[in-house]
């Protein structure tokens, strides 16, 4: 049996394989108010068709402040959560488990997406006075504002009811996003948090933020429910963020209730240069997975089932997520499993008549 389809449970969580679509922006909520419609559904729900074991839905903001764009989905209100819980039933309906990125963008937030403008979008056209660890703005983007340590005590609450929401909303598992530059990062990071209260200096302080969100939602959400981490294991600078410091913070966060490590890279600041390639931050996955014992995902740039396959079976990373291979191929799982000769239990039926090998 191929690796990327055995089952994985973590804690009361059963995944049906170990290929995890990773969380991806579409920048869809037309109306501006972070509420999910039939893109998302038709997104996520052809991806749960298309077979995968786990589907990470977007990042998805804690506060209205959080989006990265105008167009971002929430998870503050009610009416989000119920826009949220049909698109989590038609997940489930199809054999995938469903998990949400709860994210906050910090100083990378109030930017136009892609094709409707570039930087940051003015406060008289919807935009809106960003906030940050510190007070330096993200390289060409608007002004920040840096949180006052009462501000950021705060935060936690609200990362715990939109925990909270999300169970509501019937997600099975919730990713935290402290990479990719956005506020938890700008916490992590030295380069970004030159506070002088409790939340900057020492690694434990910068660390204290993300500890205290991990905390208060496994508070919030009980003991049965997996709580992922994606963190960036290196910000590529001398004196930045790096992966002994990914190591250290992800052990205290297992400690008060993380179960699973989402190794990406960079995004904190613009110059620097990200090795690229085929698999290029299974190295930093299989570090963390080495010297924390917790399950560990690695993502970039793997669009192939033998890679994917050989990368599990190295041994230390135990889940795969696929990023845009999956937007090319909603299908990709169905031909993973082809590919390395896995009879698939869960072939959806209405689309037998196309399974592998085709016979007509
Ligand atoms: C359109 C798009 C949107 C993305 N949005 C997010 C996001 O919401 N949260 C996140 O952590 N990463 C996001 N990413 C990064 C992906 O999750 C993934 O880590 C990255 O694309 C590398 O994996 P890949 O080479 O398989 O695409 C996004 C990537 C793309 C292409």
């Amino acid at each position: 049996m191929a690796k990327l389809f055995e089952p994985i449970k973590i804690r009361d969580l059963e995944i049906r394989n170990r290929i995890f679509i990773s969380p991806m922006c579409q920048y869809s909520c037309e109306n501006q108010d972070g509420v999910v419609n039939e893109w998302h559904l038709v997104h996520l729900g052809s991806r749960a068709t298309g077979g995968a074991g786990l589907i990470i839905a977007e990042a998805t903001a804690v506060v209205p402040e959080g989006r990265i764009t105008p167009w971002c989905t929430g998870i503050w209100n009610f009416e989000q959560v119920a826009a949220w819980g049909r698109v989590v039933e038609f997940i489930h309906s199809q054999g995938s488990a469903a998990a949400i990125q709860l994210a906050h963008a910090g100083r990378k937030a109030s930017i136009y997406r892609d094709w409707s403008g570039k930087g940051s979008v003015p406060l008289e056209k919807g935009g809106w006075q960003t906030v940050s660890s510190g007070d330096v703005a993200f390289d060409g983007y608007a002004d920040t504002r840096a949180l006052s340590t009462e501000e950021v005590s705060e935060l936690v609450s609200d990362w715990a009811t939109a925990a909270k929401h999300s169970v509501i909303a019937g997600f099975d598992a919730i990713e935290i996003h402290a990479a990719h530059g956005y506020l938890l990062h700008q916490f992590l990071s030295p380069i970004t948090n030159q506070r002088t209260d409790q939340y900057g200096g020492s690694l434990e302080n910068r660390a204290r933020l993300l500890l205290e969100i991990v905390t208060a939602i496994r508070a919030e959400i009980g003991q049965q429910m997996p709580i992922f981490i994606r963190f960036s294991g290196t910000d590529y600078k001398e004196d930045g963020w790096d992966i002994e410091q990914t190591i250290q913070v992800a052990k205290w966060c297992a400690e008060v209730g993380a179960d699973l490590f989402d190794i990406s890279s960079g995004g904190l600041i613009t110059g620097v240069k990200i090795p690229s390639g085929p698999g290029y931050q299974v190295p930093l996955a299989e570090k963390v997975g080495e010297s924390v014992g917790q399950p560990v995902g690695a993502v970039g740039q793997i669009t192939e089932a033998s890679q994917a396959e050989a990368i599990l079976k190295a041994g230390t990373v135990d889940v795969i997520l696929i990023g845009r291979a999956a937007l090319r191929d909603p299908y990709w799982p169905l031909r993973a499993a082809n590919e390395l000769g896995v009879e698939l239990e869960y072939w959806p039926s209405q689309y037998t008549r196309g399974k592998y090998p085709s016979t007509n």
